[in-house]
């Protein structure tokens, strides 16, 4: 009984209104800000792409180079912020650190911020986009036990952040140009996705007038769990698991039987019923990358047999389940040696252009309302208290 539509997980209710991202799950399209994902994964880079999710529009030279300005000189974490990471255990999980890590940057510029004004919303927008790489290779090298790394501000956004993850003093870092621009196609491929879990995540602290570190805290927890961003990393323990192209069969097998409790990880989308076009893009990269990196990996034949057997079977063909973004991803993050706990880092760090620029579009939103969804009441009817010694 209840007098609301029910439709647990938003299957068919459109929460706001915005501009920003277009997907159509049924023809396997998806549109930055009218721009398709094919034509940026090939011509832009990541940061011109956060540029147009922030601002709606590509950036002309004078602004881009305003906007990769801006973005250099906020890459620096306050001293103190180290203080705090040194409170975690030594093995605590990269996605731990970095959401309380972003959570506490509240604690760092939330004084004086005016909400109602666009000048701060987008600076502190900004700032969020600028420290996540450094904020995440802290996490990393502070859970292998290495001191952090400043941002080098002569570098560029990608360059920067995997010279904070992997350089040492005694050796200047050797960067593969390869290496960087996978990461960067990457980063435009999970830079925003619509109203996904973690975005409307955002969106909902975001209604509520919390600051925008709160929100994108939030939305870094809502990524982690596996169903969402932490997928890339299951993938990967998957594939490992799986270990061989011979055991493929039977973990398909054990995919389809629902009392296994097990699922192919990187297979299946929420709103991708035909195929998921980042996976397109990623599977065709996945090659050229490991081949110009000289890398070969026994895991990717173990993906490419684990897609061709699921693609052939009922149990996947019936439900229009097909790998997602997610599984291939890890792949090369493996080969660009990125550990795997750090696999959902990596997309926290593309997915905040998308979060940022949701954050700032709902604010400036006319309709804007605090979400506060209703419920189907299943309890108890009315009923009398009764004292303790009478239960
Ligand atoms: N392996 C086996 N069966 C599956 C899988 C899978 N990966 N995904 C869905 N199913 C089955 C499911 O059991 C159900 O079967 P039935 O109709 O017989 O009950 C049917 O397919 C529909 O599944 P659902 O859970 O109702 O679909 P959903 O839209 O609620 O969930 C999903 C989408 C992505 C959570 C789900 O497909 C899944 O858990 N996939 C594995 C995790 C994963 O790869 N997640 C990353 C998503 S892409 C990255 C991102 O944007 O976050």
């Amino acid at each position: 009984t209840g007098y609301f539509t029910y439709d647990p997980g938003f299957m068919s209710t459109a929460a706001c209104k915005s501009a920003v991202t277009f997907i159509d799950g049924d023809q396997g399209i998806l549109l930055y800000r009218g721009y398709p994902i094919e034509q940026l994964a090939k011509q832009s880079s990541f940061l011109e792409v956060s540029y147009l999710l922030m601002n709606g529009e590509l950036p002309t030279q004078a602004e881009f180079t305003a906007f990769d300005h801006e973005v250099t000189h906020h890459t620096m974490m306050r001293e103190s912020q180290k203080n705090f990471l040194n409170g975690f255990h030594y093995d605590a999980h990269p996605m731990a650190m970095l959401c309380a890590s972003v959570g506490s940057l509240a604690a760092f510029y939330h004084d004086g911020l005016d909400m109602n004004d666009p000048a701060q919303r987008r600076l502190s927008a900004i700032r969020l986009l600028a420290k996540m790489p450094t904020i995440a290779a802290a996490c990393y090298r502070y859970s292998i036990g290495w001191p952090i790394r400043y941002p080098r501000n002569n570098l560029e956004y990608v360059t920067r952040f995997l010279t904070m993850m992997f350089e040492v003093p005694s050796e200047p870092l050797k960067l593969n140009p390869v290496a960087a621009k996978a990461l960067d196609l990457l980063f435009i491929l999970h830079a925003d996705h619509e109203q996904n879990a973690s975005t409307s995540t955002v969106r909902l602290i975001g209604s509520t007038g919390a600051n925008p570190y709160a929100c994108v805290a939030g939305g870094i927890a809502a990524l982690w769990g596996p169903a969402h961003g932490g997928a890339n990393e299951a993938v990967l323990k998957m594939l490992a698991e799986i270990g061989d192209v011979k055991n493929v069969a039977k973990a398909v097998d054990r995919a389809k039987d629902k009392n296994s409790g097990f699922r192919l990880m990187g297979f299946g989308h929420r709103v991708y019923k035909n195929f998921d076009p980042r996976a397109t893009i990623i599977r065709e990269m996945t090659h050229e990358v490991l081949k110009e990196l000289g890398v070969s990996d026994p895991l990717l034949d173990v993906a490419l047999a684990l897609e061709q057997v699921a693609l052939k079977d009922e149990y996947f063909i019936e439900r229009k389940l097909y790998p997602n973004v997610d599984f291939y991803s890890g792949i090369i993050y493996k080969a660009l040696g990125i550990p795997t706990e750090m696999f959902t880092v990596m997309f926290a760090i593309a997915r905040t252009a998308g979060w940022v620029a949701h954050w700032l579009e709902q604010h400036e939103s006319a309709d804007a309302k605090i979400g506060r969804p209703r419920q189907i009441y299943t309890g108890a009817p009315t009923r009398e208290y009764k004292p303790i010694i009478t239960r």
